[in-house]
């Protein structure tokens, strides 16, 4: 099977696999500019949290070249570096959640900061890009390693959303965690979501899933509810978009609810994510933005209407899940559990 790769840079061109086009075709568009990449980010032609740090690193390479191209700035080091924080700004904006984007964008100005060679500091920060690429499917391998023995031998999996390969650079995180599961030899159902309006899981999960050949059921987002009433699920794992020094994870709307279904019916719940999502600088979740995005995503799908013309929609992106309802943390350093305050400082090396 061919690894599904989301984000290809080829020689000064970034190619996204649109994510908004899929399943039903496999198109690739191309970037070449900064600005591109801001608004593939926020039109959600690659999305996940992990992916939109990669896409976000590749952006910062493409507005240092093209600040290298304006003469008034290519002499002054000065001038050069605050444009690229301004560019970097800008990109920090496309979307506010997923903590990955503003993780990878400080990455790369600290690189350009660090290099006094400014003749230097393009080909340094497309090293960095392609090293945070290639470092993500490591870490993400990782975590399958780690996290399969929590796969259900004979039991049920659900997950939600999509954390696969196109969340990331390559074999995802819940996803992969799945895939290290079934591929270790373990065997047990899997269900996923809908997800509910972008249809992340059945357009996305579905078709990873399919490409994997590991057999899924789809569900609609409501139905976990009589799932785990009725002992259908022996655990659910979740991606996330940021986790507070705490523990309390933000991810995928609808998050939250299969938590507190999990616990009502004695359920694990794990979230896998690397350690790039995990931001100690918020002592709980409770400071998480939440992006609030279009009603038009709820009111229709692909342009044609699911509800009356007119009618107002809410469209909260994320949910916040607090840390008591999550058993354990996978990450590419380990599992974390319970003090998570404890966990976490140590999986981030921050103990
Ligand atoms: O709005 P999205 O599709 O970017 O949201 C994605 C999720 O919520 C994922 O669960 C999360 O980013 C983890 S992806 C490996």
């Amino acid at each position: 099977m061919n690894e599904i790769r989301p984000i290809l840079w080829d020689d000064g061109t970034l190619k996204l696999l649109d994510q908004t086009r899929l399943p039903a075709e496999e198109v690739v568009v191309e970037i070449n500019d900064y600005r591109g990449a801001v608004a593939a980010i926020r039109d959600m032609q690659v999305r996940g949290a992990p992916a939109i740090g990669v896409t976000a690193a590749y952006a910062v390479v493409m507005a240092a070249t093209e600040l290298a191209t304006t003469d008034h700035v290519s002499v002054d080091r000065a001038s050069f570096l605050a444009a690229l924080r301004e560019a970097g700004t800008v990109i920090n904006a496309a979307r506010p959640t997923a903590v990955n984007l503003q993780w990878a964008v400080r990455r790369m100005l600290e690189v350009a900061e660090s290099e006094p060679d400014l003749s230097q500091v393009n080909h340094r920060l497309l090293a960095e890009a392609k090293g945070i690429q290639v470092e993500d499917e490591e870490i993400n391998r990782r975590m399958g390693d780690n996290g399969k023995e929590l796969m259900p031998e004979g039991g049920a999996v659900l997950t939600h959303c999509n954390t696969g390969a196109l969340a990331t650079s390559a074999f995802g995180t819940a996803l992969g965690v799945i895939r290290a599961g079934w591929e270790s030899g373990r065997r047990f159902q899997v269900f996923n979501t809908e997800t509910r309006p972008f249809l992340q899981g059945a357009r996305l999960t579905s078709w990873e899933f399919q490409q994997l050949g590991i057999p899924a059921t789809l569900i609609v987002d409501s139905a976990a509810g009589i799932m785990m009433q009725h002992g259908e699920i022996s655990c659910v794992i979740t991606g996330a978009d940021r986790i507070a020094a705490n523990g309390d994870t933000a991810n995928k709307i609808g998050t939250y609810s299969l938590a507190v279904l999990a616990r009502e019916n004695g359920i694990p719940f794990y979230v896998a994510a690397p350690t790039s999502t995990v931001d100690l600088s918020l002592d709980t979740g409770e400071d998480i933005e939440i992006e609030q995005r279009a009603g038009s995503e709820v009111t229709h799908f692909q342009g044609t209407p699911t509800a009356p013309v007119g009618v107002e929609a809410l469209n909260p992106a994320f949910d916040v899940t607090p840390h008591r309802y999550i058993t354990a943390i996978v990450t590419e350093n380990g599992v974390a559990r319970a003090p998570f305050v404890e966990s976490l400082k140590l999986a981030t090396g921050n103990s």
